[in-house]
Formats: C-alpha cells, sequence, structure tokens
C-alpha cells in the first residue's frame, strides 16, 4: 500500500524507500522520462526561507509535467487567521499533493489529518525528510549498496540529524550522531549517540553536519549555539579519522569557518553539490510513489 503523506519519512516501508532510491537514480539518469504529473499541480506552502528545496521542487514538479504553485504564508488567507483545516479542505479541491515549509510538526500533521491529497514535509522544526531522500541517494551514488555504510553526523542534533536517523535506519545504514549536552537527540530509530565526534567519525563512510543555527531556533541563543558546538567542525582533521574514501556531506546553506571548513565544503571528498542536485531526484520519486 502506497504511503498517504510523507512526514518524517516513516511512513515508508524499507521496500517503498530502496525503490524511491531506485527511481531516483533512473529519473536522475533521465529526467523527462515520467509524466506522472500531466496537468496537475501541486501547492508548495512555504513558511520558512528556502533555496534547494523550492528550486527542487519546482524544477522537478515541471519535469514531471505538472505545475508548481508556490504558495508564501504571507500572500494567504492563513496569514489573516484561516484555520489549517480550511485550507487543506480547499487545497485538496484544487491540487495533487502539498508540501509545507514550516516550524512546528503538529501544524504538518493537522494539515495532513484534514487534506484528502498527499502532505510533504518540505522541513519543519523536527524533520527534514526529503533532505535526507537526496543523501541517501548520493551515498548510493558514491558507494553503490547502502546497507552497512555507517554515516557520521557531527554537531547539533537538529532536524536534518533526526531525519538521518530515521531513515538511515529504514535503509540499513549505520547513523552514529556527535553532539554536546544539550544538543543531542533524543534516542531514535537505533542512532548511536555520543558527545565525541572522534569516536562518531570511527569507520565512517560519510560524514555529515549542518548548520548550529536553525531557521526555527531563536536567534538569541545563537552564540550560545555557537560557543558550545565549536569542538563540533566539520574539518580536513575529523574526516581523516573517518574511514579511507569517506566523503563529507552537508545539507546546505553552509557557514564555511563555523560548522564546516571551507577546505572540505569545497574540496575533492565533498558530495555537497551532489547532494544539493540529488534534492530533485529524489523528491520526484516521492512525488510518483505518493501521487502515482
Ligand atoms: N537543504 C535545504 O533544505 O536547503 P534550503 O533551506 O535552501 O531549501
Ligand atoms: N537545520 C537547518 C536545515 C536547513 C536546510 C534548518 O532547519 O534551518
Amino acid at each position: 500500500m502506497r504511503p498517504n503523506d510523507c512526514l518524517t519519512g516513516e511512513e515508508l516501508t524499507p521496500d517503498q524507500l530502496h525503490e524511491l532510491l531506485e527511481r531516483a537514480a533512473w529519473l536522475k539518469r533521465d529526467p523527462h522520462s515520467s509524466n506522472v504529473l500531466h496537468r496537475r499541480t501541486v501547492a508548495l506552502i512555504f513558511q520558512r526561507h528556502s533555496t534547494r528545496t523550492r528550486v527542487s521542487f519546482e524544477a522537478g514538479i515541471v519535469e514531471l509535467g505538472g505545475h508548481p504553485m508556490v504558495l508564501r504564508t504571507e500572500d494567504t488567507q492563513l496569514a489573516r487567521g484561516e484555520s489549517i483545516r480550511d485550507t487543506a479542505y480547499v487545497l485538496s479541491r484544487n491540487v495533487a499533493a502539498i508540501g509545507i515549509r514550516t516550524g512546528p510538526d503538529e501544524l504538518v500533521r493537522e494539515l495532513a489529518e484534514h487534506a484528502t491529497v498527499p502532505v510533504i514535509n518540505m522541513l519543519t522544526a523536527a524533520h527534514h525528510p526529503c533532505q535526507a531522500f537526496a543523501d541517501l541517494l548520493t551515498l548510493r551514488e558514491t558507494f553503490g549498496e547502502l546497507e552497512g555504510l555507517k554515516l557520521a553526523y557531527v554537531g547539533d542534533g537538529n532536524n536534518v540529524a533526526r531525519s538521518l536517523a530515521i531513515i538511515g535506519a529504514l535503509a540499513g545504514v549505520r547513523v552514529s550522531v556527535a553532539a554536546p549536552d544539550g544538543y543531542q537527540l533524543e534516542p531514535v530509530a537505533g542512532a548511536e549517540l555520543t558527545w565525541d565526534p572522534y569516536e562518531a567519525v570511527r569507520d565512517a563512510n560519510a560524514v555529515y553536519t549542518d548548520v548550529w543555527v536553525s531557521m526555527n531556533d531563536s536567534p538569541e541563543t545563537a552564540q550560545a549555539r555557537r560557543d558550545a558546538l565549536a569542538p563540533y567542525q566539520l574539518s580536513d582533521e575529523l574526516l581523516a579519522a573517518a574511514a579511507p574514501g569517506a566523503i563529507a556531506l552537508h545539507c546546505l546553506p553552509a557557514h564555511p569557518g563555523e560548522e564546516i571548513s571551507e577546505a572540505v565544503l569545497y574540496g575533492e571528498r565533498q558530495r555537497i553539490w551532489d547532494q544539493a542536485e540529488n534534492r530533485r531526484h529524489a523528491q520526484k520519486a516521492l512525488l510518483e510513489l505518493l501521487c502515482g
């Protein structure tokens, strides 16, 4: 049975995830081979900033034969107090699927509860599943098989870390998260949690990091976060402690000199720009799965 929505990625079975990545790889080779959204519209609600998510969803939906309808919250009646429930009813009468980028996960759950079309989480405070799909596609391109790989995430235990832990586990990837006290994930999906970045990267095939201050974090906490997370920079030295041939990953946007060194960001071992491109291919496969 195909999933109704993609709010966390846990809606997919391991087989569906495997199939999604297969399809994504196929669509990357032949981007115009699917017309699954022919003459259909997908609404994309943005309550937070975006470059990659907006660009990759818009371009991907066009490649699938559909029309991406970008809705900035401030232009809609949501900004004037119309409920999520009523918005879900109205959008469901007009579009094939709804993507949403916002803060509260409850809001996305409420949207999905009332919508009769698939709802896709394009980033919330707690989850970023579309990013993790693209990251697994990137690992698959680099290493072939995913089963048995180890991915180390170093830095803030945030939405990206959580989605990697959950969706990585579904794919058979060992995920190890290194974060200081107060910034670590809750125990999730069998991920290994440690405060020690060198322990996390030992034998890792990929070392991943993300910003230290996320869009849903209060700006007042920024300096405290930078101070606490400073020992967790993804540097050449840390990468050298991972498995031979390990790659460096980052979901972007990056702050070189903070969570990642400039040398790693633009270095030979990164696959970061592939990740950014793979958002489009993975999301197209997700739209096929949900709307096909
Ligand atoms: N990685 C990612 O989601 O980037 P944007 O915030 O630019 O969409
Ligand atoms: N953790 C970051 C990811 C940006 C793509 C944020 O939520 O802002």
